[in-house]
């Protein structure tokens, strides 16, 4: 049997050439399937007014939250060195979203400073912000709607046992916080979890943020958070945005009759944006047989690529050298001394010493993720935009490493 050709190629630029200019381990972007995935949300939410907020920690290269920025779009950041990097990448303060969770108020009166908005997300933070700002501040409100979703338990956040939001069950809580401090809300906000196949689930999540909006009269916009699922293989089901788009605008314009006003719909994309447009390029270090499996041992591993291990997810991978030869099955393993398998029982194109493989999806949650572990180097980043493969951040040197580490007399 020999392996169907995988001969990837963005924009006319191949995959291998990029790892030949720029080395391996590399992270590399398709900026046009960035923008076609914007395009895709635009038009499935055609009906309402949509307003993107790019999540962020997905992948925070400053390029690549300019082509967010170029398409109109805006983004949400869980820190205040989100909110920084997506100023530098040029986002007004009024296009930036802060959803932080648990944080010190010292972070949120940054952030304030700054021109940004909170989505106050305890009763806690909700008190502390309205005895310091009352109604000076407009502010959102993240809602826990109890709703268990997302593709495993690490990555569901809108259950009644998750920390994030505040529960609906506490909305006369929260009512009374409002009125104790006058707390100008213009947004009530919703994430239920990451990987949503369903429409089912936003619909749902919708109806709690009706509801409860009912009670606030000076909403401008419902944002329903991020989540939506992609391939990660061949016949992997995704979440289908064309209908997810017709049926929650519907809904929401139905809400926004009853409400007397026309709100903004806001979501937040992460992995929809940014996953399937990555790819990385490693290099095969080590073809080892054991009395029971193949490894091909690689020079990456969870420090650049976590997901395999954290969430068992899977990545697809391809061997790029020798796309034509013949299949034989491998578990691809990082370079990282504990257990470190990237892909397990995966049939490759025979893999030899020194073959570039790819895996894919590595756009989300890749670099975002990756450490320093085994004292390790993170990879280059190239983006592919306009025809040109170019580097948006430097590999790591040694001198990185170190740079913070203080030399004291032993
Ligand atoms: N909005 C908020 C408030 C979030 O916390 C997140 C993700 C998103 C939007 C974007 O979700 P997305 O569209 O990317 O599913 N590291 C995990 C995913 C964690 C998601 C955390 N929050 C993974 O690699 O699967």
């Amino acid at each position: 049997m020999s392996a169907p050709q995988h001969p990837i190629q963005l924009q006319g630029i191949s995959l291998d050439s990029i790892a030949q200019e720029f080395g391996t381990p590399v992270y590399v972007y398709d900026g046009e399937k960035i923008a076609s995935q914007i395009k895709s949300l635009q038009t499935a939410f055609a009906t309402v007014p949509l307003k993107i907020k790019y999540a962020t920690k997905a992948l925070s290269n400053i390029a690549i939250l300019k082509l967010v920025k170029k398409a109109g779009e805006g983004v949400d950041a869980v820190s205040i060195e989100e909110i920084k990097i997506c100023m530098l990448a040029g986002f007004a303060a009024s296009e930036i979203m802060y959803t932080p969770s648990g944080v010190n108020f010292r972070e949120v009166q940054q952030a304030v400073e700054l021109g940004v908005m909170v989505n106050l997300d305890s009763l806690p933070l909700m008190e502390e912000f309205g005895s310091v700002y009352g109604n000076t501040k407009p502010a959102c409100i993240r809602i826990n709607p109890h709703i268990m979703a997302g593709g495993n338990a690490k990555i569901s956040t809108g259950h009644i046992q998750s920390k994030f939001g505040i529960s609906i069950q506490q909305l006369p809580d929260i009512l009374e916080v409002v009125k104790k401090y006058q707390l100008k809300i213009v947004g009530l906000h919703i994430h239920t979890g990451s990987d949503i196949l369903d429409a089912e689930i936003f619909l749902r999540g919708g109806n709690v943020l009706f509801d409860a909006a009912l009670n606030f009269p000076d909403l401008k916009f419902l944002d329903f958070g991020g989540g939506f699922k992609v391939a990660y293989k061949a016949g992997d089901p995704s979440t289908d945005i064309a209908e997810v788009g017709t049926k929650v605008s519907a809904a929401f314009n139905d809400f926004c009759e009853k409400y007397g006003q026309k709100l903004e719909l806001w979501i937040e994309p992460g992995k929809f944006l940014v996953s399937e447009s990555g790819y990385l390029i490693v290099e095969s270090n080590v073809v080892k047989k054991t009395p029971q499996i193949t490894f091909v041992g690689v020079d990456s591993g969870l420090n650049h690529l976590i997901r395999p291990m954290m969430y068992d997810a899977f990545h697809d991978v391809y061997n790029l050298s020798n796309p034509e030869g013949e299949l034989q099955p491998y578990h691809v393993v990082g370079y990282i001394c504990e257990t470190d398998t990237l892909a397990k029982d995966r049939l490759l194109a025979k893999v030899s010493k020194g073959d570039l493989l790819v895996f894919k999806n590595a756009g989300a949650y890749g670099i975002s993720m990756s450490s320093n572990y085994n004292s390790r180097l993170r990879p280059a980043e190239v983006l592919v935009w306009e025809g040109k493969a170019q580097l948006i951040r430097k590999r790591e040197e040694f001198d990185d490493l170190i740079r913070n580490q203080v030399e004291i007399d032993i």
